[in-house]
């Protein structure tokens, strides 16, 4: 069997990413982490634009504030697991990412 290389499949997602979301967009980071797809989808949807971030851990989202300098404006930083996605989340959203990797949806309902 084939074996997955991240290194290749990252940049793949990112331009998975850059096709789909349009400045303005609403968008869901799953598992903050370090903050690098937060601040990569906050570059995409730019200023009109919304990133929900979540992660399960405190420290994670420092780093992500930290990271994500005067992008954090753009970003609601969710300190909850991405399954209670429906108590915060009620636009329509036009990716998710998920350990960095993206998945299209249409609603969060479709999570
Ligand atoms: C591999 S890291 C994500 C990497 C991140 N995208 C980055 O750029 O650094 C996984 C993160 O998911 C978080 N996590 C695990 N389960 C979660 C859940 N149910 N909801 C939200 N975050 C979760 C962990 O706390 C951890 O910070």
């Amino acid at each position: 069997m084939a074996e997955i290389n991240v290194h290749r499949i990252l940049p793949m997602a990112k331009r998975f990413l850059a096709k789909v979301v349009a400045p303005g967009d609403v968008v869901i980071d799953a598992t903050a982490g370090n903050g690098n797809e937060t601040y990569y989808l906050a570059g995409l949807v730019g200023e009109q634009g919304k990133v929900y971030a979540f992660d399960i851990q405190q420290q994670a989202l420092t780093a992500t504030a930290q990271k994500l300098g005067a992008r954090q404006i753009q970003v609601a930083l969710i300190h909850d697991g991405h399954q209670n996605v429906h108590q915060y989340v009620q636009e329509v959203v036009a990716a998710a990412t998920f350990n960095g990797f993206p998945k299209e949806v249409s609603h969060p309902q479709g999570m």
